[in-house]
This record gives structure tokens, sequence and C-alpha cells, in this order.
């Protein structure tokens, strides 16, 4: 007799923080041997929900079943003991910094009661781990000198260095270009074939057609679709998410910009990677950079607001010769950079929405020492309105915000200042597709006034229906530069990967 595949359902949960019901009587079922998407708004309860179902919060309301069973979810422990492992969406929160990779993913074992440790062991359990997801990382290499997408495929490593029945994977791909992505899907699959429940969350809407079973969409704290995901598109599964469709997510065209050079660099080189860089930015452009992961972006982000080190040939900012300095030295002479990882460079964690809008080193909120507090409500009011940030009220501490509302308030915190050249480093990763769309207008705004952007991201289709131009990069050097009207993404992918036209 075949057995059942194991069944998990969620009855009725609601949860509030504070008096914010963050969560309305939502019920959410998924299945063994299936892939089920989780999709809704930045803000719109699926981290909260699914943080329920691994015991993150014993205070929700509503009832959790196993295999028709009623069970108690209140702890962690509780979770796991159940078979139901989270990796979660801010990927640093759960690694211990100061140890290995394999000690990370062995984390849950190395308190084990009665558990006498043997290192060589749990190495090469490790490695085991590591090896059935196919993933090359040395296990002795501390967990700082590892990527975004390294870290993820960790904690993927750690969740099943239990037994799993069922799998949360929350915005999983966020940080992985597509070849990362596309392997993960892969071991998706091959861990739903095996019999487990996954869950999927994630805002690359056009990812989750094609590999998943079973779509959930949420809204504002409630559920508000459920079914099969087959016979769906992006647009069917958008127009859910928003309740109503959408239309154009990139700006109409610009007219051409102009031709003042309003940053030139040659010849930059930093420690690692970066090799003889040489780009041109206009005034009123928007300069693309592409690339895959490990490409260079950031670093060649980093290096241009001075937060890397480099050195340089020739560089001239605004007709004046110009190297990188300090970052503050940066901001002064009319850069801003938003950066990629946000929570460890962006923003305040632990402070409000206001104090983290207003401090993009410009004294507007502050005079002879005093932080004019009113105007910085009004002002983080304004932003949060622009960018439609979804908060419980302005005063929530930043660590409390959904991760795409945190990435909202990484952006927001730089508009305002006297900035002329703006740097984005991936600024749409976890962000939703309205607030994509707020975000491009906003960039063609800033574009249409004469500043100059540099948009850097793995997302090649946004890139071309933002940019004018772009370069792409890899192995840490412009390989080509396109004209973003013509090109198309095959082209891009191909100079990405190191390869050329035929
Ligand atoms: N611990 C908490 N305290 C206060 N408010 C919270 C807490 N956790 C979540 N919230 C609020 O609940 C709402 C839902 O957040 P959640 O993180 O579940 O959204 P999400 O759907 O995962 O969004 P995103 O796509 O941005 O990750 C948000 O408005 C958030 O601010
Ligand atoms: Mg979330």
């Amino acid at each position: 007799m075949a057995t059942l595949p194991p069944r998990l359902e969620m009855r009725r949960i609601s949860i509030s923080f504070a008096g914010f019901q963050a969560l309305k009587d939502v019920d959410f079922a998924l299945e063994g041997g299936s892939i089920h998407a989780l999709v809704g708004a930045n803000g719109a309860g699926k981290s909260t929900l699914m943080a329920i179902l691994s015991g993150t919060y014993g205070h929700y309301q509503g009832d959790i079943m196993i295999d028709g069973e009623p069970v108690a979810i209140r702890s962690p422990r509780q979770a796991k003991m159940l078979g139901i492992h989270l990796v979660q969406q801010e990927v640093d929160v759960a690694l211990v910094p100061t140890l290995t990779v394999g000690e990370n993913i062995m984390l849950d074992h190395l308190a084990d009661r009665g558990h006498i440790l043997r290192w060589p062991a749990l190495y090469r359990q490790a490695e085991t781990l590591l090896a059935q997801l196919r993933v090359r990382l040395d296990v002795r290499r501390h967990i700082q000198r590892c990527t975004l997408a390294e870290k993820q495929q960790i904690l993927l490593a750690r969740a099943l260095s239990h037994h799993c029945r069922f799998l949360i994977l929350d915005e999983p791909t966020a940080p992985l270009d597509r070849e990362e992505s596309a392997r993960l899907f892969d071991v998706t699959r091959r861990l739903r074939d095996e019999g487990i429940g996954v869950v999927f969350i994630s805002h690359r809407i056009h990812e989750l057609a094609a590999t998943c079973d079973r779509l959930t969409v949420m809204r504002e704290g409630r559920r508000v679709s459920e079914g099969a995901m087959k016979g769906l598109n992006s647009g069917h599964i958008i127009e859910k998410m928003l309740g109503h469709p959408l239309a154009a997510i990139f700006p109409p065209p610009r007219p051409p910009a102009g031709r003042e050079i309003l940053l030139q660099v040659a010849g930059l080189h930093d420690a690692a990677l970066l090799k003889d860089v040489a780009l041109t930015l206009h005034q009123g452009e928007i300069l693309g950079i592409a690339g895959l992961a490990g490409a260079g972006k950031s670093e060649l982000c980093k290096a241009l607001f001075g937060a890397a080190p480099s050195r340089i040939g020739k560089g001239i900012l605004a007709g004046k010769p110009w190297r990188p300095g300090a970052p503050y030295e940066q901001v002064k002479l009319g850069m801003a950079l938003v950066p990629e990882e946000r929570r460890k460079e962006g923003i305040f964690i632990d402070e409000a929405i206001p104090m983290n809008l207003c401090v993009s080193a410009d004294d507007t909120f502050s005079h002879w020492g005093w932080f004019n507090r009113r105007r910085a409500r009004d002002w983080a009011q304004q932003v949060v309105s622009r960018l439609g940030v979804r908060s419980a009220g302005l005063q929530q501490k930043l660590s409390r915000l959904s991760g795409g509302n945190q990435q909202k308030v990484a952006v927001g915190k730089w508009l305002r200042g006297q900035a002329r050249i703006f740097i984005f480093d991936e600024p749409t990763k976890g962000v939703d597709i309205k607030a994509k769309q707020d975000l491009f207008a906003l960039i063609n705004t800033l574009a249409l006034q004469g500043k100059g952007i540099i948009y850097a991201s793995g997302e090649f289709s946004e890139l071309l229906g933002l940019c004018d131009r772009i370069c792409v990069m890899w192995d840490g050097r412009i390989v080509a530069e396109v004209d973003a009207h013509t090109a198309d993404e095959e082209t891009l992918l191909l100079y990405a990967t190191g390869g050329a036209p035929a």
C-alpha cells in the first residue's frame, strides 16, 4: 500500500504585534512531494506566516495540523522535531560569523546532548550535505569570506542536516544570479521528488510558474488566492497579488542624455578583482552595469564610492581631477551609494524609519547639533508614501519591517541629499513588483533632472528596460558596452559569461 504524502495545514492563523495585525485568518496547506509558491507584495505577511510555522512566534491564534493531527508549534525546537525547516530571508542573521562553513552547517548538532564532538566526522558530514546540493565550498572556510549565494547554500545544507519533511525557502533566489538560481531550482525539484514539501517565496514571479505546483497569494495579511499553478503565467500571478493588472513596469523612453560628462574613470583596479576598469557617465544618463554574481559589480560600486580601496589611472568628476576618497568625501562631492548588502551597510537596523531616512550625511535635519524631529518626520512620511513602505507606523524599528520594506528605506534615504551621481547596487532585490515600478519611475525622474545614475544588476531584463547604455562585466573587467535600446538579454548573457559574438 502506498503511503500518503505528509500533509501540513494551517487554519485561520492570526497574529498581532503591538496592536498591528500582521495576519488575519490565513489558511495554508502544504503537501509532501510538491513545491508551493507563496507570493505577495512587501509586507503582505509571507515571512510572518512561515515564521509561525517554524516556531518563531508562540503567540499566534489558529490551528496547525500535520497528517490530520493537531500539533503545537510554539518554539523553533518543536518545529524542527516535526521536520519543518526554514531557510530565512536575511541569511546573515542565521549564521554565526565566527564559525566556519562546516560548523555553521552542523550548528544544530554542535549542542546535541550526549554528542561527543568529533570534528573530522562533523566536517565530513558537512561535505556530504554540500555534495548533495552539488555545491563546492571549503567547509573550513570562515563565514565572513563567503558570498551571499554561498551563505544561502550553507543554510540549505543546515536544513538538510535534519530529518526534513517540510522545507521553507524565503526568497532563496534573491541573492543568486541566473545560473545559481537554476541550480537551486534543480535541487528544489530533487527534494520534492524525494517527498519533501517545499514552500518557495519569491518576488521573481517569472521563475515560479515553471517549477511550482501550487500557488498561494497573500495581500495585506490575508490569503487572497490558492490553487494549482498549472495554466498561470506571470501576468495572472501579479494580478492576483495586486488585485489589478500592472501596466508598463518601465518608464517611457527619455530624450537622449546630454553630452556633458559627470564622471570619467580610467585604469581603475582594486586589490582582488577589478582590472583596468574604464567608464564614462553623462548627465541625465542611466548607465547599467550588468554581470553575474562575482563579476565585480559590487566591487566597482564600492570602489567608486570609496567604500573599498582602489587604484585609479585617471578620474574626472564634474570637470575636476578626482580619485575616490573616503565615502563621506564622496558624499560631499555629490555621490550616493545604495549598497547591496543592506542589512550590513545600508541601514541602522535598530533605529526607526525617520532616523534611517535622515542620515545621508547632509545637514538638513540638524542645525548646530539640534536634530529637527518634525522636519525629519515630515520627510520620512513623504518617502514612505512615495515608495509605499508598509509598516505599523513611522516609529517602527527597521528590524521589524519586512525585507522588501527595509530595502525601500535603504533606497529612500538617498533621495533627499544634493547628490548628482547615484550608484545603485541591485536595488530591486527582494522588492515587490509594484515597488520596482515606483523605483524605476523615481530613478527615471532623477535622470530627467540631469543626475547621472550607475545601476548595477544581474537582472538583465530590468537593465534593458531602464538604462541608456550598459557595460557588461566579467571577471572584474568591463568586457563590452552595448546600447540598451538595441541589445537583448542573450547578448548580455553571452558577454557576462565571458563569451564574444560569433
Ligand atoms: N516582529 C514584528 N514586530 C512588528 N511588526 C512585524 C513583526 N514581524 C512582522 N511585522 C509586520 O508584519 C507585516 C508583514 O511582514 P512580513 O515580513 O511577513 O512581510 P513579507 O510578506 O515577508 O514581505 P517581504 O516581501 O518584504 O519580505 C509587515 O508590515 C511587518 O512590518
Ligand atoms: Mg519576507
